[in-house]
């Protein structure tokens, strides 16, 4: 994929009121993209739209963990000929299994999977018609090991990775000039962990590094897109070691971390 100022790319990111999505979406506005917005606190996207420029990039509001949603989204976006899609909203949840709350457990997986999915179809089927376009699926390193404290979320992460990689293949396998990837960043410092209802045990990269990485790994059209050397070394780590065993390690990661609600 190539960017620059007359490449003409149109991109959608979702999530872009904040964190990753917001400095994806400046990281390609910088480009040359035009720009669109997604998310649902539309003040926020306001905001993000006029330092953007009007002229570069609009707002489309949309609760994603609704079919409804996704497909408002997409059918608003279409009308502007977008042929990159940042499918990046997500959120975790913390705490034992038998603890957390069954609604938002399944508004977890309604957003990280079942929007994640259907966006990544929807798109990619009018980017193939098109014969152009590039997805970028934000993924996490969790995707790489079962997550105790966090198993919803890690689980909705391993079926970004996986679903990526598999339809990834796919798009090989048929020649197809539509590219996907899966981003899989290590923590990274933004309202990650107080939706989580955590403070951070690890030091995060910056959501502008994240951003930079995951823009360059688009340039290169990786499958798998991951940011920094710890994340990779992590990654690497997992790959090799029975799940059961990377799971006792991500266990004691994220025992270490402290729920806000008990901070002193
Ligand atoms: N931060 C990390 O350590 C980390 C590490 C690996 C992967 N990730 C992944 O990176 C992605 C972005 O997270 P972040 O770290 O940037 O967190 P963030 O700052 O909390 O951003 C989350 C974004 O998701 C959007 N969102 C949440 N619920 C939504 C809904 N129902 N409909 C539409 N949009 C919704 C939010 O927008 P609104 O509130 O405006 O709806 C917000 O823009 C997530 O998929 C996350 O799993 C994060």
């Amino acid at each position: 994929m190539r960017f620059g100022k007359n490449a003409g790319h149109i991109a959608v990111v979702t999530g872009a009121s904040s964190g990753i999505g917001k400095a994806m979406a400046r990281g390609l506005a910088r480009r040359g993209c035009f720009v669109i917005l997604s998310g649902r606190n539309s003040a926020a996207l306001e905001r993000l739209s006029e330092e953007l420029g009007r002229d570069r990039s609009i707002v489309i509001t949309a609760d994603l963990s609704t079919t409804a949603g996704c497909v408002s989204l997409f059918e608003q976006a279409k009308a502007y000929s977008p042929d990159i899609l940042i499918n990046n909203a997500g959120f975790g949840i913390y705490g034992r299994f038998t603890e957390t709350d069954a609604e938002r457990e399944a508004a977890l997986i309604d957003l990280n999977v079942r929007a994640m999915q259907l966006l990544f179809k929807l798109f990619l089927e009018e980017f193939e018609k098109n014969r152009r376009g590039y997805i970028l699926n934000v993924g996490s390193i969790a995707g790489f090991m079962p997550g105790p404290l966090m198993s919803s979320y890690y689980a909705s992460k391993a079926f970004v990775v996986r679903q990526t990689q598999g339809v990834w293949l796919e798009q090989l396998v048929n020649g197809s000039p539509v590219k996907v990837s899966v981003l899989c960043p290590g923590p990274v410092d933004t309202n990650f962990n107080s939706t989580a209802g955590i403070t951070g045990f690890f030091r995060g990269i910056s959501a502008e590094e994240c951003a930079d990485a995951a823009i360059k790994g688009m340039e290169y059209e990786l499958p798998v897109i991951i940011p920094s050397v710890t994340a990779k070394l992590i990654v690497l780590g997992a790959s090799l070691t029975p799940a059961l065993v990377a799971g006792v390690f991500a266990y004691a990661a994220q025992k270490g971390k402290k729920r806000i609600e008990d901070k002193d």
